[in-house]
């Protein structure tokens, strides 16, 4: 028996930090297997990634509407941030009243900084990690959760983790205890949503094709030699990090994971840590 070509057919979907990156692939992938999407994003900068690198852009989301359209999807979008409940909210209601239910929720924001000794992390750096990596995951599930439960059809919630939510990245402090601690809110909520037939589940990526990482500043973490290093220059030691040899993994292949824990073929996978990172996990 093949495969549904639409198996997301009726289907609606939260994708936040769905602007660019991960998260636009994700909103096209689950666009294009028939599923509505109701598309978040800050497209605003936050201050403890200065020096860091951007995040996204109104335009960048406007892109992403332009593309899922172009698909043949149907989307809403809007510029919220996750650390703002009200906002996210009023967001997701919207989409709600424009689509009529939510099923999906892939809770994909999140923000990246590192480089110290765990005692000299600075305060800021600190809350701001744990605020939009850790509260805007609570934040996303608290004003989607009306809805899914009031679909009354199952669902998925899908939390990307992190390889950093499997080890102990030294001087990555702050981001790998928000991966940690994303992974305990999934084992909750799988256990709370099972009796409603909704799925819970995390994905853990590793140096994905993005501008989180794709940057000078992380590049210089593997080449301190170079005043401004660029992809070449760090592209072994990226390689190095998993057993396939992948410097950056493109996004597209998150996304065909998040399809699957979406969609009916992985019904029964729930409380899992789902990884795509070449292997990176157990090198
Ligand atoms: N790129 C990697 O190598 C990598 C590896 C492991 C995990 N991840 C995780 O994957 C997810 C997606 O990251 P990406 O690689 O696409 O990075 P990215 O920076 O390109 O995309 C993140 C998106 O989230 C948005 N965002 C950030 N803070 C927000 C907030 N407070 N409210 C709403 N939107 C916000 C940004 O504007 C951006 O569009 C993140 O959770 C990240 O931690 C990334």
């Amino acid at each position: 028996m093949s495969a549904p070509a639409a198996p997301l057919a009726g289907k609606v979907a939260l994708i936040t930090g769905a602007a660019r990156a991960q998260g636009r692939s994700h909103a096209l992938r689950l666009a294009r297997d028939g599923a509505a999407i109701i598309a978040v994003d800050i497209c605003a900068h936050i201050g403890s990634l200065d020096g860091f690198y951007d995040l996204a852009t109104p335009e960048d989301l406007a892109e992403t509407v332009r593309l899922v359209e172009e698909a043949g999807g149907r989307i809403h979008a809007a510029q919220a941030d996750v650390r703002d409940i009200d906002a996210l909210t009023d967001a997701v209601n919207a989409g709600v009243d424009k689509f009529g239910r939510l099923d999906i929720v892939v809770a994909n924001a999140g923000i990246f900084t590192f480089g110290e000794a765990t005692h000299e992390v600075s305060e800021d750096a600190w809350r701001e990690l744990m605020d939009v990596n850790v509260t805007g995951v609570w934040h996303t599930y608290k004003a989607a959760a009306p809805h899914l439960l009031a679909a009354g059809a199952g669902g998925s919630v899908i939390i990307i983790a992190s390889l950093a939510g499997f080890k102990g990245l030294a001087n990555v402090a702050a981001y790998t205890t928000t991966k940690h601690a994303i992974v305990g809110l999934m084992k909750v909520l799988a256990n709370e949503l099972g009796p409603h037939g909704i799925r819970v589940n995390t994905i853990h990526p590793n140096s994905i094709d993005t501008p989180m990482v794709k940057n000078t500043r992380t590049y210089r973490l593997f080449r301190p030699d170079l005043e401004e290093p660029k992809a070449e220059d760090a592209e072994a030691a990226f390689a190095g990090l998993n057993p396939m040899g992948k410097a950056w993994i493109e996004p597209e292949h998150v996304s065909n994971a998040v399809a699957w824990l979406a969609g009916p073929e992985s019904y029964y996978v729930s409380g899992g840590q789902i990884p795509v990172d070449g292997g990176a996990s157990i090198q």
